[in-house]
């Protein structure tokens, strides 16, 4: 089993870092192998929409999304972490989103794998960012464990929070049981519905 926890954090040390280690940790502790990928070492480039990867599945940006790509489509599983910036998420787990639009051509490539989510906000914000990941996974049809989040602005405050911590151990066992679970969509589903729609009914 495979999970890849892909940390969305600029700050070094920070508190979503903090709680990612804890999941790495929780997973190890189980037996998974779990790889930690950390964006603000990585050169990613926004997604330009030339759209190529519709004819192709594949990105044209020669980057680091490229082995990025290749990690997600062998994983089981799939962790964000993010803090929240302004009701979001940060640019460079907004701008790896992007690009994974190449992973969803001629099938979804992500399909069937299971996702987590680790949110730190100073206040607020993590419902917002957490329905924009819903709908991420829902697209990419796969399976999404409950995710964990936390209160925190100050670097390595959530140290102190004990509900955080825990949740994020218990997502990482919700997630190893859905994955030992193997949900799958219907095969005859390995596009996003309006796609699927538009092809069906020819609209
Ligand atoms: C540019 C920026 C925007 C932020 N926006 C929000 C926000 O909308 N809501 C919130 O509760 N906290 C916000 N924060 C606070 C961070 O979410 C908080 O400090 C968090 O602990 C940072 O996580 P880190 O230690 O992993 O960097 C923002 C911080 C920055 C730097």
């Amino acid at each position: 089993m495979k999970i890849a926890g892909i940390l969305g954090s600029p700050r070094k040390g920070g508190n979503t870092e903090i709680l990612l280690d804890i999941a790495v940790g929780e997973a190890q502790k189980n037996g998974v192998l779990i790889d930690k990928i950390s964006l603000r070492d990585k050169s990613i480039a926004p997604c330009d929409a030339c759209l190529g990867c519709i004819k192709t599945g594949k990105c044209v940006i020669e980057d680091d999304a490229q082995e990025i790509y290749d990690k997600m489509v062998e994983s089981d599983g799939i962790i964000r972490a993010t803090p929240v910036y302004f009701w979001s998420m940060t640019s460079h787990t907004k701008t790896l989103m992007d690009r994974t639009y190449a992973l969803g051509f001629p099938r979804l490539q992500l399909a069937n794998k299971v996702g987590g989510l680790i949110l730190v906000a100073g206040n607020r914000g993590c419902m917002n960012t957490a329905n924009i990941f819903n709908m991420y996974f829902n697209y990419n049809h796969m399976f999404f464990a409950e995710f964990a989040y936390g209160y925190g602005h100050e670097k390595g405050e959530i140290k102190k929070n004990t509900f955080a911590k825990n949740m994020v151990k218990e997502m990482i066992h919700q997630m190893i049981s859905l994955i030992n679970a193997s949900l799958k969509y219907p095969e005859a589903f390995d596009i996003p519905m309006p796609r699927f729609v538009r092809k069906k009914y020819q609209v």
